[in-house]
C-alpha cells in the first residue's frame, strides 16, 4: 500500500465528551492532502464499502473499480466467490482489467499479453524465457501473482481492508447484528434481492464523504430538510443508534409501509409484528449506510472521489424471489422514487456544509449534546483513527 504522511490535525479536542468537544476542523474536508491520508490511516484500516457483489451476476464477472485512486479489480471467480485484487499486472505494472465484462478464461494483459486465472495466479508468460519460452530459470510464477486485498461480503456490500489488519470482519460487524437479528431474523440477510426495476441510483454531490455519513447519523434535520417525510416520522419518532464503536445512525418508530391494496411488498418474516412501522438507518463506519424497514432494506456506498466530490451509489433489496415479480413492479418503483426524494433532499444540506468549510469563521463546531450524540460518535471514530495513526508514526501494514 502507498505510504501517505501521517495527519496532523489535533485530535483530543475532538476526542472530548460531547458537551466540550469540537468537531473535525475544516481542513479535515478541504484538503485533497488529508483526503490521501485518510485513506491510508482511516477507511484503508477498516472495513470500507467498494462495490455490491450483485452487480457481478455470474461467475467470471470482472469489474474494474478506483478506490480513492488505487486501481483495483473485482472478480468472481469459478468458485462463485468475490475477490479483490490491485488491478496492476506484475510485469511492468500495466492496468489490466479495463473494461467490466465476462471473461470465459484468463485476465490477459494487453501489452505482453501475461495472464492470471480468477484465483489471482499467473498462468501465461509469452517468450518469457526466449522466443517460444514461457519459462524462465530463477523465475517463480507463483511469486508474481496479482495482489489480492482483503476482502469479504455482506448484506451485498462487498468490503475491502486496504491494511490488512482490521479486526476479523465478524468481530467487527457483530454490535450490529445483535441488534439487527431482532428485526431480520437469522434469514433476512439471505432472503434480501435486487430488481432490474427499483434498484437504486447513483447520486453525485460536492462534498466530502464525511459529510454525507454525518448528514445520515443525524435526524435532528428532518423538520427542515424533509417536510414531507416529517408529517409522518417525526423528529419526536426519532431514536439515537450507536452501535458498538463502528455504527452510529437514527431509528424511527413511525416508518409508512408501502401498502397499497394488493400491492404490498413481501415482509420480512421474521420482523416482529409489533415493530412494522420501525425502521433503522445506520452508518457503516467509514462510508456505508444501510437501512432497514419491515419490506425492504437498501445499502449506499459513499466513493469519495476527493475532498470535495463523492458519489452515492444506492441498491435496494428486497424480500425474497416473490418481491420481484411484475405485480410488485409499482410498489418496487414507488419504494425507490420516495428514497430519490428523500435522498435529493439531503444534497443541499450536505453541499451547503461543504461550502461553509472554507470559512475561516468555522472551526469544526459544536455539538447538541442531545441531538447530535450520533455525529459525534462518528466524529470520535474518526479521531481515535487519526490518533492512532499519530501513535504509531504512520506505520502501515504492507
Ligand atoms: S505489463 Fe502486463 S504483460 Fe507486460
Ligand atoms: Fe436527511
Amino acid at each position: 500500500m502507498n505510504q501517505t504522511t501521517v495527519p496532523s490535525i489535533p485530535v483530543d479536542a475532538i476526542l472530548q465528551p460531547i458537551e466540550k468537544a469540537n468537531g473535525l476542523p475544516n481542513q479535515a474536508y478541504t484538503s485533497n492532502e488529508f483526503l490521501a491520508q485518510e485513506r491510508d490511516h482511516v477507511l484503508g484500516k477498516s472495513w470500507a464499502g467498494l462495490w455490491f457483489a450483485s452487480d457481478l451476476p455470474k461467475k467470471g464477472y470482472v469489474k474494474p473499480v478506483e478506490f480513492m485512486g488505487l486501481p483495483l479489480v473485482i472478480l468472481r471467480n469459478k468458485q462463485d466467490e468475490i475477490k479483490v485484487f490491485h488491478n496492476v499486472c506484475s510485469h511492468r505494472g500495466m492496468i489490466l482489467v479495463h473494461d467490466e465484462m465476462e471473461v470465459q478464461g484468463a485476465l490477459r494483459c494487453k501489452y505482453h499479453s501475461w495472464s492470471y486465472n480468477l484465483d489471482g495466479e499467473l498462468k501465461g508468460t509469452p517468450h518469457l524465457g526466449g522466443i517460444g519460452q514461457q519459462k524462465s530459470d530463477g523465475f517463480n510464477h507463483c511469486d508474481h501473482g496479482l495482489k489480492p486485498v482483503r476482502s469479504t461480503v455482506w448484506m451485498d456490500v462487498v468490503f475491502i481492508n486496504l491494511s490488512g489488519d482490521a479486526p476479523d470482519f465478524e468481530d467487527y460487524i457483530k454490535p450490529l447484528t445483535a441488534k439487527w437479528d431482532n428485526f431480520l431474523g437469522q434469514t433476512g440477510l439471505d432472503r434480501l434481492r435486487t430488481a432490474a426495476n427499483g434498484r437504486g441510483m447513483k447520486i453525485a454531490v460536492n462534498s466530502n464523504w464525511k459529510l454525507a455519513v454525518e448528514n445520515y447519523c443525524e435526524s435532528y434535520h428532518l423538520p427542515w430538510i424533509h417536510p414531507g417525510l416529517n408529517t409522518y416520522s417525526r423528529l419526536e419518532d426519532h431514536y439515537h443508534i450507536m452501535y458498538g464503536d463502528n455504527f452510529g445512525g437514527q431509528g424511527s418508530n413511525a416508518y409508512r409501509l408501502y401498502d397499497q391494496a394488493g400491492t404490498a411488498l413481501p415482509r420480512f418474516p421474521e420482523w416482529p409484528q409489533e415493530k412494522l412501522e420501525q425502521a433503522e438507518y445506520v452508518s457503516f463506519y467509514p462510508n456505508v449506510l444501510l437501512g432497514i424497514q419491515a419490506d425492504h432494506a437498501f445499502a449506499m456506498i459513499i466513493e469519495p472521489l476527493s475532498c470535495d466530490r463523492s458519489v452515492e451509489h444506492l441498491r435496494l433489496y428486497y424480500v425474497g424471489e416473490e418481491a420481484l415479480s411484475d405485480e410488485h413492479a409499482a410498489s418496487r418503483n414507488a419504494t425507490l422514487e420516495s428514497w430519490r426524494v428523500v435522498f435529493s433532499e439531503d444534497i443541499d444540506a450536505v453541499e451547503g456544509m461543504q461550502r461553509g468549510r472554507q470559512s475561516p469563521g468555522y472551526g469544526g463546531g459544536v455539538f447538541s449534546p442531545v441531538m447530535d450524540n450520533p455525529t459525534h460518535h462518528f466524529h470520535q471514530w474518526v479521531a481515535r483513527k487519526l490518533k492512532a495513526a499519530q501513535a504509531s508514526g504512520g506505520k502501515i501494514a504492507e
